[in-house]
């Protein structure tokens, strides 16, 4: 694969939108025409520099790089959370252009869900654990439509963010399943300076919040290095959920040593690991995961 670069810098400030997927399928057609690579970015919009880098990753390895913006209405088990889930297209779009996106697919929801739509893609096991346990519904929302996505676009490359593992590793399984022609790679998560991993839903965050949220990333790291370096997984987990308390955080969903292929519940990084949490700040529900070496 071949990437390129826009023709020009003016290409920079302008992005070609669809909202249709005929409309999407001829620009991706047209393309392949010309034997061009083609990467997807699926997003729900609320971009952030984690976005970026994706697009970025798509665009080093791409010819040219299509992202989605849909707020994906069946990933949210929250009615609540799908309201207050932040939106603002033109801003977005406008930060696509300036990354050099080639295309925006931004479909109304009945183009994604016509009537009558009644299928649901369920990925066994990897989706029971952490967020599809603790968030009934949502693990399924996830990879229906990231399963139509990928359909619609069929691009050679799909990106996502490490920050959701457990997401990343339901839509590789997902697409080998499916026998879907795709690649799915993961992108490292990019963190602000005091650790936070960068999430739509930080922009949900009270000033007051937003100086708590880093503790969990810092409790995480903290028990990571214990647990690299032979302690027991029980103290080391124990001291972490009490650090996140202790910080503000009003409750844990759960915290857990899993590994990383498998997302099989662990008692010591035996097999590459990580550690995940997912934790509430008032109303706001922050997920991180780190990587565990194999204990000393
Ligand atoms: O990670 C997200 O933003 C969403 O879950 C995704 C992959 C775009 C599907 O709606």
């Amino acid at each position: 694969m071949s990437a390129q670069t826009p023709a020009s810098e003016s290409d920079r400030t302008t992005l070609a939108t669809v909202r249709s997927i005929v409309g999407l399928r001829a620009a991706v057609a047209a393309w392949r025409r010309e034997g061009l690579s083609v990467g997807l970015v699926p997003t729900m919009g609320a971009l952030h520099a984690g976005h970026l880098a994706l697009i970025r990753r798509s665009r080093a390895d791409c010819a040219r790089t299509v992202a989605s913006l849909f707020v994906n209405p069946t990933q949210f088990n929250d009615p609540k959370d799908l309201k207050a889930y932040p939106r603002d297209e033109a801003a977005d779009a406008a930060l696509f252009a300036a990354e050099g996106t080639d295309l925006l697919f931004a479909p109304p929801a009945d183009e994604v869900y016509p009537a009558g739509f009644a299928t649901q893609v369920r990925v066994t096991s990897l989706g029971d654990c952490l967020c599809g346990a603790t968030r009934p519904g949502h693990m399924e929302g996830v990879a229906t439509v990231v399963a139509k996505l990928l359909n619609q676009v069929r691009p050679d490359v799909a990106y996502f963010g490490e920050k959701d593992f457990q997401q990343l590793q339901i839509i590789r399984r997902m697409a080998t399943d499916l026998d879907l022609d795709v690649t799915i790679a993961g992108v490292a998560t990019v963190r602000e300076p005091d650790g936070l991993a960068l999430s739509s839903r930080n922009f949900l965050l009270t000033p007051e919040q937003r100086e708590i949220a880093p503790a969990l990333h810092r409790a995480l790291s903290a028990a990571a290095a214990e647990l690299a370096g032979g302690a027991s997984a029980g103290p080391a987990m124990e001291a972490a959920r009490a650090a996140i308390l202790e910080a503000g955080f009003r409750a844990i969903d759960y915290l857990d040593l899993r590994a990383e292929a498998d997302l099989a519940a662990l008692e010591g990084p035996d097999r590459p690991a990580r550690l995940f949490a997912a934790a509430w700040l008032g109303d706001v529900r922050l997920i991180d995961n780190e990587p565990v070496e194999s204990g000393g």
